[in-house]
């Protein structure tokens, strides 16, 4: 296909730069970035926009830096953002956020604000990574399937780095590796692209202390409270990034709601119960909402002196109660018009909603307008340093006119 040189506006929701083709036609290009004018190789071409990649940088953005990472040289797409200065991060990810909130929320008056960030260096300490055709650790190429392998990685926690690129995988196309800042624990686990254990997958090249398989329990500490996390269990990517969030989510439901002033508190999505083990006080009653087994056994174990009820099924599922506040923290598709019947549907005199897609989150914040909720704030942390992914805290209390 063809070139074409274009000077690209802005960053959109994914990371790519977003300029126009002159016959109006918007393009996205992975790599550029917003005033740059850019030779561009047009790679699709569909009747209303185009797709490209980088030919050439005709006149680079004064942000463009030389990534930090020497695996981005040779094709690992782990971190996408790295060409952009990391002090222009924060900037672009409420902007993207904002955008989202216009276009896909239709909602132009809300503000959004800047919240905490992770250092953009060695804080990982959960990497899903894949396996190479001979069985080293790395991570995709931008846009492909192939894996590139990365003895080492920019972001994880030096606990993760110290054996990345000893290890040899037969039998599994991806492992996660996981370790605890608090206590030194470390494990992996070995799976395939849907998460599924593989029948007789093995791995060498471990230190003896590290732990292998999915029910292998390590344990972390976030505000002072110990968790139990099982490797087959969601855990935030980061213990800074669990800290930076617990502190958005104190802030964003207030103390009145989270005393449990209002009524009960439901932590939709709940994962292995880090709001309720660091928000909540142990009198304080909770449903927890969690679909995942293995959550919900750590869960279990974590919030062993709450006066808490887990409820192991899908939300949208799940038998609805009144509650006073919900905390609902999705994964990345978001809630989706029957995730917010379910929450609305407890009568919630606030909300709290973790969105980790800017476009999901805009949806649903519009999905919980029009139910009758008035959102109150929207805060963007940066918890994925050096990618184009964001992490929005909104809260919403409920109007008279609530449906
Ligand atoms: C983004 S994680 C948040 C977990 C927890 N709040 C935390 O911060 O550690 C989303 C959680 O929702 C769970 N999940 C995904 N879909 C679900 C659904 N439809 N209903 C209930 N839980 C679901 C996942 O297993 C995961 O534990």
């Amino acid at each position: 296909m063809n070139n074409e040189q274009v000077r690209f506006e802005r960053l959109v929701a994914g990371g790519d730069a977003l300029g126009h083709l002159a016959d109006g036609r918007v393009v996205f290009v992975p790599g550029a970035l917003p005033g740059e004018l850019v030779d561009v190789q047009i790679t699709q071409a569909k009747k209303d926009f185009a797709r490209g990649t980088v030919a050439s940088i005709i006149e680079p953005s004064e942000h463009r830096v030389a990534p930090p990472c020497e695996h981005v040289a040779r094709g690992c797409g782990g971190c996408s953002w790295q060409h952009l200065d990391v002090a222009q991060h924060m900037e672009a990810k409420v902007a993207i956020v904002r955008e989202a909130l216009r276009r896909n929320g239709k909602i132009e008056t809300l503000e959004v604000v800047a919240g905490g960030f992770v250092p953009p260096t060695a804080s990982r300490t959960t990497l899903r990574m894949a396996v190479t055709p001979d069985g080293r650790l790395g991570f995709r190429r931008g846009g492909s399937h192939d894996v590139i392998d990365t003895p080492t990685c920019l972001v994880a926690h030096p606990l993760l780095n110290e054996f990345i690129g000893d290890v040899r995988v037969t039998g599994a196309t991806e492992a996660t590796l996981r370790c605890g800042v608090a206590t030194g624990e470390v494990g992996i686990w070995l799976h395939d692209e849907d998460g599924e254990d593989v029948h007789g997958a093995t791995v060498t090249g471990l230190p003896s202390h590290v732990v292998v398989g999915r029910k292998e329990m390590l344990h972390e500490v976030v505000q002072g409270v110990s968790l139990q996390v099982s490797m087959a269990s969601f855990f935030q990517a980061s213990q800074v990034a669990a800290e930076l969030l617990v502190s958005a989510v104190n802030d964003a439901a207030g103390d009145a709601a989270l005393s449990g002033e209002y009524g009960p508190i439901i932590d939709a999505y709940g994962g292995v119960g880090l709001f309720t083990a660091t928000l909540v006080d142990t009198d304080i009653p909770v449903v927890l909402v969690e679909s995942n087994p293995s959550a919900c056994s750590d869960a279990r174990s974590n919030l062993h002196d709450h006066d808490v009820s887990i409820e192991q099924i899908a939300v949208e599922q799940w038998r609805v109660q009144d509650a006073g506040l919900v905390i609902a923290d999705p994964a990345r598709n978001g809630l989706g018009a029957m995730g917010v019947n379910a929450i609305v549907a407890t009568e919630a005199k606030r909300i709290v909603l973790v969105s980790c897609d800017a476009v999901a989150g805009a949806r649903d914040v519009r999905l919980l307008l029009d139910a009758g909720y008035a959102c109150e704030g929207v805060t963007v942390l940066d918890l994925f340093p050096n990618t184009p992914h964001v992490e929005v805290v909104s809260s919403f209390s409920r109007s008279q006119t609530a449906k």
